[in-house]
């Protein structure tokens, strides 16, 4: 078996190395503290295996992605939404007949409770879309509690998959004040989906096919991406035998923040605040290059890709399409793809191997749509669905999993008496 040989204070230790079927090496530590009393030390797991998976693969360094072994390329271009959830969550490309009991399935569970409607009654219209989301998510365990068998399991992952996007639809509606409209079983997922959203009782809305294509393509592209934070988050808090519905709200929170999903809203404002600065494309540059302004060029960087993200190559060539097929016109597109330019060649951006991530060109397409900002991580938690679900539901059936419990080194005081506080 190969080992790795690890020297600590004069002592030879003898550590197992494990081998993935793309021939990524890691090195078997599970036994590390019992052999040696030491642990290792990675600030934000930029070396860290958490788990094996069979569900998504990246090469960060070839823009290589892969679902269950399909590139994404492929995937994007000839697949819908609904089938790679299934092939996310299943493991297998669904036969014809798999595929229209699913796609039944999804369509006929997209009503949420009753009850769960007064929720929204509650948030301010103000309120971030997702607070909502990470809330509702989280509530849908009132209703559907945890089982343990697995046809169960599968229904609330079912439940889950389709009742997402009409809390989603309802948490834009609240906050514009318009009545929610309720699901359509004659849609897709995704034209279902617009309709919730765009649709009002006193006129026919009619859904465009470039419109629900482009959202397909969207989906698709942000269906699983390994153990990303929102991803790790799940299967931390699902490590605990939390139940699925709860995980995923803790992934939805964890999603939120600028640095993952929340940078395709970040994006968009930035590019507003350059627009309106009269496209001084420089000062932000220059700016992002400057450590001590706090301003990062959002949308830009990864931690795993170090050549180009093929999501954001797809999606660049898209918005551009889309815009054309819609007759519309965005300034932000060529401010985006300008913006792009000057940073791949600026040897700042280049010595880091920071390129565009998915972030940077999603958000054009979203504004096309008519999606506001504010629902643009909404979105982004929309497509990322499946790829939590499945990666929950394999950390469930795996048996090496343990409950997710880091150790620490501990920089505090060291032991010191206590003084009553009329001595202090
Ligand atoms: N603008 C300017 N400098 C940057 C940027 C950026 N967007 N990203 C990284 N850097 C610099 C950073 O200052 C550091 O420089 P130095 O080595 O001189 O200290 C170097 O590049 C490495 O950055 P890091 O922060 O150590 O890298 P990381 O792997 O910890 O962070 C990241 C990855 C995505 C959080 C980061 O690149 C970033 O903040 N990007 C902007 C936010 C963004 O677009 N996030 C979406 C990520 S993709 C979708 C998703 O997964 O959610």
């Amino acid at each position: 078996m190969p080992i790795a040989t690890l020297q600590l204070n004069g002592s030879s230790f003898e550590l197992p190395l494990i081998v993935g079927s793309e021939e990524e090496v890691g090195i078997d530590i599970t036994k590390l503290r019992a052999m040696t009393g030491a642990i290792v030390y990675d600030p934000g797991y930029g070396n860290t295996g958490s788990c094996e998976s069979s569900i998504t693969f990246i090469n960060g360094e070839e823009g290589i992605l892969r679902y269950r072994g399909y590139p994404i390329e492929q995937l994007a271009q000839q697949s819908d939404f609904v089938e790679v959830c299934y092939l996310i969550i299943y493991g297998k490309l669904p036969t014809k007949e798999e595929y229209e009991a699913f796609r039944t399935k999804l369509t006929r569970h997209t009503m949420i409770h009753e009850d769960m409607k007064k929720f929204f009654e509650g948030y301010p219209r103000s309120g971030h879309p997702m607070a909502v989301m990470s809330s509702m998510a989280t509530s849908l365990s009132a209703f559907y509690p945890e089982v343990d068998d697995p046809e169960e399991i599968d229904l609330n992952i079912i439940r889950l998959l389709a009742k997402f996007k009409t809390i989603a639809a309802f948490s834009y509606k609240k906050s514009i004040g318009q009545p929610y409209i309720y699901p359509r079983n004659d849609l897709s997922y995704t034209a279902d989906f617009l309709h919730m959203m765009f649709a009002v009782p006193a006129e026919p809305y009619e859904i465009s096919d470039v419109v629900a294509r482009a959202l397909d393509l969207l989906l698709i592209l942000h269906a699983d991406h390994e153990q990303n934070c929102s991803t790790s988050t799940v299967r931390m808090v699902g490590s605990s035998q939390a139940n699925l519905f709860a995980s995923v709200g803790a992934g939805v929170c964890a999603l939120w923040g600028p640095l993952h999903g929340g940078a395709n809203q970040a994006v968009i404002e930035m590019l507003e605040m350059i627009h309106a600065d009269g496209d001084n494309f420089q000062k932000y540059i220059d700016m992002a290059k400057d450590k001590d302004s706090g301003f990062r060029l959002m949308g830009f960087g990864h931690r795993v890709y170090k050549n180009f993200d093929p999501r954001a190559s797809i999606l660049k060539k898209s918005a551009a399409e889309v815009l054309e097929a819609m007759g519309q016109q965005d300034p932000l597109l060529h401010l985006a793809r300008r913006l792009e330019e000057i940073a791949l060649h600026d040897e700042f951006f280049v010595s880091r191997k920071l390129y565009p991530n998915v972030d940077f060109y999603s958000g054009i397409l979203y504004r096309a749509m008519g999606i506001p900002v504010d629902m643009f991580t909404v979105m982004f938690a929309l497509g990322r669905l499946p790829g939590w679900i499945a990666q929950w539901k394999e950390m469930r059936s795996d048996p090496s999993t343990r409950i997710n419990r880091p150790r620490q080194i501990y920089t505090g005081a060291t032991e010191r008496d206590y003084v009553p506080m009329e001595r202090r």
